[in-house]
């Protein structure tokens, strides 16, 4: 058994994509930018995020794994999706949901670059920041967070609790 202790609620979660809404808009006025969400985590916040730029934007999904239904990363990344669209010339938002050891965005930033797009860049609701393996740094990041397993407003444990509103810690009975 396990039990949900909220981290981020979505009062927070909102205000905070709000402002990076407004950052991304200003950082990008007058160009177009192509959102690419890392399915499935990122799903929800690409759809708040895009729709409160002020740009013109288009989005697109790519799928990666490396997890499978463990917590702990097998430590490769295979491509399951690739984008629909190309990409070369095109403004690049990596949308994620997390960024853990970094081993996921730093394939994804490396095969993207690959493909010479006018400007990539990483945005990333969370940020465990302390957990880093592979040095990459997201340009928008909503919170930064300690070493805690979160699920929650697309976030999952084994494919669970994606739909929950508010970003919640996963706590095992037995460690309240
Ligand atoms: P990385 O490649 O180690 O940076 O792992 C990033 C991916 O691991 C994220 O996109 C998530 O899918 C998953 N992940 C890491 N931490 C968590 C967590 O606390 N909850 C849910 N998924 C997580
Ligand atoms: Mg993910």
């Amino acid at each position: 058994m396990s039990q949900l202790k909220v981290m981020f609620s979505r009062e927070q979660i909102q205000q905070r994509v709000r402002e990076l809404a407004a950052k991304i808009t200003h950082d990008f006025e007058g160009d177009s930018v192509i959102f690419v969400g890392v399915l499935k985590g990122a799903t929800i916040f690409l759809s708040d995020l895009a729709r409160a730029v002020s740009l013109d934007a288009s989005f697109d999904f790519i799928g990666t794994s490396s997890y499978g239904n463990e917590k702990v990363s097998s430590g490769e990344v295979r491509l399951t999706k690739d984008v629909d669209q190309p990409i070369t010339g095109k403004n690049i938002i990596l949308v994620e949901d997390i960024l853990d050891t970094g081993l996921t965005m730093t394939y994804l930033v490396k095969m993207f670059q690959a493909h010479q797009p006018k400007s990539l860049r990483i945005a990333a609701l969370l940020d465990k920041a302390s957990r880093r393996q592979h040095p990459v740094r997201a340009d928008y990041v909503g919170f930064t967070l300690p070493d805690e397993f979160v699920v929650g407003y697309g976030m999952d444990s084994a494919e669970k609790y994606r739909n929950l509103p508010d970003i919640c810690v996963l706590v095992e009975d037995g460690n309240l």
